[in-house]
């Protein structure tokens, strides 16, 4: 087992109504607050009317910026960043999915900069001070609500990449369930999906520490006996709430104290798929994991068939693949390329596809890749 050191500032309030606390806690960091959201969803599920009541109930004055998109991009980053500092928030409150949170986190930062947020994902610059954050998540998925993450999207250079500063730590997130009811089905097979990638990232990371496998594997059973129940019941808050906290659980550090890290390879095919296609966050990983763990079986067997049997009871590495595909498929989820809607054959498709994993250098942390893995990823992801 490795050194580690435990450290989450975050502090989390879970369940129904949650939010009524927001606007007494918001008050302590200010009076003006710029409130960040996606393209509606928040409206229509009825949690920015709760939330905007709270805060401005607490006399804060809130500015808004809508608009994030899903695979958010860096040019709003640095549009809300601008509209932060003309209207001197004192706060930034995030009230959306991932998008909306890692976005948010980053123009936290790109407030206190004078340059282009682009500038801090690729750590040209390095922030010393942020605006401090409270998110309040409406879907069950990236975990971002308690980790120091973001991940943006550069469309003009074709990258999507990840970022990590303790900086960015929401200093309150708001877990309320309810809000997560109005998910449609897809996306809330993605957010399944997600978690448990997030879980395999760490169980295929290096290092051994059994309690934190242990951690792994209880989360990806409570994702896999509540997942397909939840996609039935989709107004069911008991099962959001279950997902809810897997989510958060599967990136908040518990599933990795004690090793040294994880791999993050199948996360970074997944982001060439969202760069160049669009694809859902959670769609790229259930299409992305069955091929890696294809390109890496006779690398890596024991450790995918010690997953095998943990999960599936199965007696092959075989059977341990099929057995998460079925599972990714069973969500609902694509697990081919076909079924994201990209065709391999058409012209310049898998050359682009190629070209953008090279820019990205697409590769795990500990099981390595490099450009004569990349053709025959997509192959296997066809
Ligand atoms: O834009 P709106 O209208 O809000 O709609 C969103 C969006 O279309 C909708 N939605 C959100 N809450 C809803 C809702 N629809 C109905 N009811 C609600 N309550 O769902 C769609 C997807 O939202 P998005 O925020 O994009 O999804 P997700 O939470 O999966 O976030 C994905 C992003 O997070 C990044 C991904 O790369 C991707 O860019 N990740 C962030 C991580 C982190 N910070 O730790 C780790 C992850 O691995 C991931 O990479
Ligand atoms: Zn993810």
């Amino acid at each position: 087992m490795e050194n580690f050191v435990m450290y989450n500032p975050v502090k989390l309030h879970f369940g129904d109504g949650v939010t009524d606390k927001i606007g007494k806690i918001a008050q302590g960091y200010g009076r003006n607050v710029l409130l960040i959201t996606g393209r509606g969803s928040a409206k229509t599920s009825g949690a920015y009317e709760q939330v905007m009541a709270r805060l401005q109930g607490a006399g804060l004055q809130v500015y808004e910026y809508s608009g994030i998109k899903s695979n958010p991009i860096i040019e709003d980053v640095d549009k809300a960043a601008a509209l932060g500092k003309e209207k001197q928030a004192d706060l930034i409150v995030a009230l959306g999915g991932g998008s909306v949170i890692d976005s948010a986190k980053i123009i936290a930062l790109a407030m206190k900069y004078n340059g282009n947020a682009w500038d801090i994902m690729e750590e040209k610059h390095k922030p010393t001070d942020a605006v401090p954050l409270i998110a309040v998540l409406t879907l069950a998925a990236t975990g971002t609500e308690m980790n120091p993450y973001a991940v943006v999207q550069n469309n003009c250079q074709q990258k999507k990449i990840g970022y990590g500063n303790k900086l960015i730590y929401p200093r309150h997130s708001f877990l309320d369930p309810s809000f997560t009811l109005s998910v449609p089905k897809d996306y809330t097979a993605y957010g399944v999906v997600d978690l448990i990638a997030h879980s395999l990232e760490a169980w295929f990371g290096e290092g051994k520490a059994s309690l934190s496998d242990r951690f792994t594997l209880a989360i990806i059973k409570e994702a896999m006996q509540y997942g397909p129940e939840l996609l039935k019941n989709l107004e069911n808050y008991d099962l959001r709430a279950r997902i809810m906290y897997a989510a958060t659980c599967a990136l908040n550090g518990m599933t990795v104290y004690g090793k040294k890290s994880q791999d993050w390879g199948v996360h970074a095919i997944g982001h060439c798929l969202s760069v160049v296609h669009d694809v859902p966050h959670g769609a790229s990983l259930s299409i992305a994991y069955p091929a890696w763990m294809k390109l890496q079986k006779d690398r890596i067997p024991q450790r995918i068939q010690e997953l095998g049997t943990a999960l599936f009871e199965t007696n092959t590495v075989d059977d341990t693949i099929y057995k998460l595909e079925y599972l990714f498929k069973n969500l609902g989820s694509p697990v081919t390329l076909n079924e994201a809607g990209i065709d391999l054959q058409k012209d310049g498709v898998k050359e682009k596809l190629v070209k953008v994993m090279t820019a990205n250098k697409v590769s795990g942390i500990v099981h390595k890749m490099d450009e004569n893995d990349y053709p025959v990823l997509l192959q296997l992801m066809q």
